[in-house]
C-alpha cells in the first residue's frame, strides 16, 4: 500500500475524507486558543460511521493545554474504548480568517496516534495539509512515525 497519496486541491480527495475535513473545518469553530490565536480542528471517522471531533484546548500555564489529535482521540477512546479510528483528518486555522491554513501533527500526537493504531490494530489513516498546500492522505499513523517508540520495546 501506498504510505502517502498527495492532491493539491481538497476537491481531488475521495469524498470521504472531504467530508471529514468539512467536519474538521467546522470543528475549529470550537477551539480554545486565546494565546496562539492558532485553531486547529480534527475529526475522526470511526468504523461504524460515527464522526467525533476535537479541538486544541490552550491554557494560560501553556503547557497544560492540549492539541486538537490528542482530544479528538482520547474523547473517542475513553468513551469507546473499542472503537475503530479508520481515519483522522486535521485542519487549521488562524482566528484572523476563516480560510484554513496548513498544519501537521506534531510529533506528541504523532506518537499518541501510533499507540492507539496498534492497540485497534488497523490503519489509520491521516488528512492533513503541508507547508505547499498539498493535501498529504497518509494511510497509516505508524507511515507518520517511523521507528516510534511502541509496548514491544517495554
Ligand atoms: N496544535 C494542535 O492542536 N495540533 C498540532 O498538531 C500542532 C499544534 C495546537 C497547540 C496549540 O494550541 C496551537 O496549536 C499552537 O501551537
Amino acid at each position: 500500500m501506498k504510505e502517502f497519496t498527495f492532491s493539491n486541491q481538497l476537491e481531488d480527495l475521495d469524498t470521504e475524507s472531504t467530508f471529514l475535513v468539512h467536519r474538521a473545518k467546522e470543528a475549529t469553530l470550537h477551539a480554545y486558543a486565546p494565546y496562539s490565536k492558532f485553531l486547529v480542528g480534527v475529526a475522526l471517522l470511526l468504523a461504524d460511521g460515527t464522526v467525533i471531533t476535537g479541538t486544541n484546548q490552550e491554557n494560560a500555564a501553556y503547557p497544560s493545554g492540549m492539541c486538537a489529535e490528542r482530544v479528538a482521540l482520547f474523547t473517542a477512546f475513553s468513551a469507546h474504548p473499542t472503537a475503530i479510528v479508520k481515519k483522522m483528518a486535521v485542519v487549521a486555522r488562524k482566528e484572523s480568517s476563516e480560510d484554513l491554513t496548513p498544519a501537521t501533527c506534531c510529533g506528541a500526537c504523532r506518537q499518541v496516534m501510533l499507540e492507539y493504531e496498534n492497540r485497534q490494530q488497523q490503519h489509520m489513516a491521516v488528512i492533513m495539509q503541508g507547508q505547499d498546500q498539498r493535501w498529504i492522505l497518509a494511510s497509516s499513523a505508524a507511515s507518520l512515525l517511523p521507528f516510534g517508540f511502541t509496548k514491544d520495546s517495554l
